[in-house]
């Protein structure tokens, strides 16, 4: 599904959602609410990241339903707590338009409310290539704080399949094996992979293309 073109208010200045996108990956992502314990660990690891994103041409930008001002100074103790510099935007959603369009709302918690009783945003995940096509989604509980490097490795097993006809299997970690895509033949794969293993027709293992020993 290709994200639709939107405006946001964000840290760093409003943003044309497509022109942010560019060029490069985006992964977008909400929390439930500035100034909560279990998000202040979230933005501290996604900063912390921020290198790891920058080598896989990925832009990060984050949301919630709090308005700029709150999102500034609950910065200031993102940083502070976590011993980071957060550099990455965060939108500032209070009117919930955006949350609306990407399906982020929380309908079950009804601790993950404002203090008018309306719903926060549940831990939602958007991996969108650059062709702007929305590739994972993930949607966490407001309770259970999200573990980053997973993202991480969806954007590796993504960015690799996408240059190299393979899939990636359970557990699987950058320099692993990796599975020879179903729709390759087995003469394809002689050229494409060499010295693949056949454990049964349809599962063939090959080393990860640029991985390969001199
Ligand atoms: C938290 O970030 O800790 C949190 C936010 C909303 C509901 C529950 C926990």
């Amino acid at each position: 599904m290709e994200v639709l073109e939107h405006t946001a208010e964000t840290t760093k200045g409003p943003i044309q959602f497509h022109d942010f996108i560019g060029n490069s990956w985006v992964i977008l992502f909400s929390h439930p609410a500035d100034f909560t314990p279990v998000c202040t660990t979230e933005l501290g690891a996604v900063a912390r990241l921020q290198d790891k994103f920058d080598e896989r041409n990925v832009k990060v930008i984050g949301l919630s339903a709090n308005d700029l001002t709150s999102h500034d100074k609950w910065i200031e103790d993102i940083n502070e707590v976590n011993d980071v510099k957060l550099n990455f935007p965060i939108i500032a959603d209070d009117s919930r338009e955006i949350s609306t369009l990407y399906d982020m709302l929380d309908y079950q918690d009804l601790t993950n409310l404002d203090a008018k009783g309306v719903p926060f945003t549940v831990r939602s995940v958007f991996v969108i290539d650059p062709k702007k096509t929305i590739r994972l989604t993930l949607s966490y509980p407001a309770s259970t704080g999200r573990n980053f490097d997973e993202i991480l490795r969806v954007v590796d097993s993504l960015q690799i399949g996408d240059k190299n006809r393979i899939t990636t299997p359970a557990n699987w970690k950058n320099g692993d094996d990796v599975i020879v895509h179903p729709s390759v033949t087995n003469d394809e794969a002689a050229k494409l992979f060499p010295g693949f293993r056949t454990v049964k027709p349809y599962l063939r293992f090959a080393t990860q293309p640029g991985t390969q020993k001199a």
